[in-house]
């Protein structure tokens, strides 16, 4: 029996709805595997925030970084501005982690009806590969002149050569082991110092990456492409901020946010690894039983992966596949009349 310690941050909202059905599938699969796990909940979140004003506490990091993994619900809530919840939690572990890979699996599932008329299954499956520690997500800049017609924003990037090529390397290892496609998401018509340091990153690691074809796509055609034509990617590898709307749009195109999963890898293994659903803590259906738990159960998945048992990974995702493609079960998001509870059991009752 392999046992794993896995720190759970439910967080806001729906956040901490959808956590306990991974938890479900875990155990189960586990049990399947001779697998264990047990779980040390932290109430980080909003609530938190307001009640103690901190989202985390000044030891937070310590207290999860011998965890094997971390699973997060999300967090969020009206009354606590966004940045405050970000740079708060999920920033700090992203960064102090260095969890620099920010994964997101885009498949079209059976059943999943996509907006997008030409976004078959089975056709469409594609990774966005995300930097998740640098860019254009820096705390540098300020403000001056406030409230005068003289106020002024500055918001610098910061694009460092250890911290794009390790992302790089990431995303060409990657796509060296799936189809051997990568596209390079850029801006270095308009954004004329870091992108075009991005651009030539991208050639001198993609030298060391024979096996892989490559391209680059300026991020606004890349946009009405992944809508147009979404077959035609493998991994798309971009910036923390062209990554991170290039994956909601991925994930709008293959049938919505409720379902889409995210893994922040720190590949080196020296400290956790964290795993959540991309969507947010959804306050207008929070409490309600409605949330959809699939991206939280997908993302579970993720961490099977991560933790070396990709068999259990896969029999999970078929689970969910078999659920959407030969029964009428699923929430109400995809257009269904289920809640979680009961999308959930459905999926239980069909893992080995
Ligand atoms: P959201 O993802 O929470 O909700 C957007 C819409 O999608 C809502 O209509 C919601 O009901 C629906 N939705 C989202 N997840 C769903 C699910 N699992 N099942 C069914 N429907 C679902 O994004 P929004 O409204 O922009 O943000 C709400 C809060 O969440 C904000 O405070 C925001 O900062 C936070 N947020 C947190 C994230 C995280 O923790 N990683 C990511 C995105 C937003
Ligand atoms: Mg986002």
């Amino acid at each position: 029996m392999k046992h794993y310690r896995v720190a759970t941050i439910p967080g806001d909202g729906i956040g901490k709805e959808v956590l306990p059905p991974a938890r479900a599938v875990l155990d189960r699969i586990g049990a399947h595997h001779a697998l264990s796990f047990s779980y040390d909940e932290f109430d980080w979140s909003c609530a938190r925030y307001l009640a103690e004003g901190a989202m985390m506490p000044d030891d937070g990091l310590d207290r999860i970084r011998h965890h094997d993994a971390v699973l997060l619900g999300a967090v969020g809530w009206p009354g606590v501005p966004d940045h405050v919840s970000l740079w708060g939690l999920l920033i700090p572990i992203r960064r102090g982690f260095h969890q620099y890979v920010n994964l997101r699996p885009i498949s079209v599932l059976e059943g999943v009806p996509s907006p997008v008329a030409r976004a078959l299954p089975g056709e469409v499956d594609f990774v966005v590969v995300r930097e998740n520690n640098e860019g254009e997500y820096s705390r540098v800049g300020g403000r001056i002149h406030e409230g005068t017609p003289y106020e002024a924003a500055l918001q610098e990037s910061v694009f460092t050569r250890m911290g794009v090529e390790r992302v790089l390397d990431h995303a060409f290892a990657l796509a060296g082991r799936r189809g051997g496609r990568l596209t390079s998401a850029t801006k270095s018509n308009g954004i004329v110092h870091t992108m075009p340091f991005w651009d030539e990153l991208v050639a001198e690691r993609a030298a060391r990456h024979p096996e892989v074809a490559w391209e680059q796509e300026h991020i606004d055609a890349l946009a009405a492409k992944i809508v147009l034509d979404p077959a035609r990617f493998d991994v798309i590898v971009g910036s923390n901020l062209f990554g991170d709307i290039l994956s909601d749009l991925a994930a709008a195109v293959a049938g919505g946010i409720g379902v889409a999963p995210s893994a922040n890898l720190n590949p080196e293994r020296e400290y956790p690894s964290m795993f959540e659903p991309v969507h947010g803590s959804a306050p207008d259906i929070a409490g309600k039983g409605l949330a959809n738990p699939l991206g939280a159960i997908w993302s579970a998945s993720m961490m099977l992966d991560h933790l070396g048992h990709p068999e259990a990974g896969a029999q999970v995702m078929d689970a969910v596949r078999a659920v959407l493609a030969s029964s009428p079960v699923r929430t109400a998001d995809l257009g269904g009349s289920a809640g979680t509870d009961e999308f959930t059991a459905e999926v239980l009752s069909r893992l080995p």
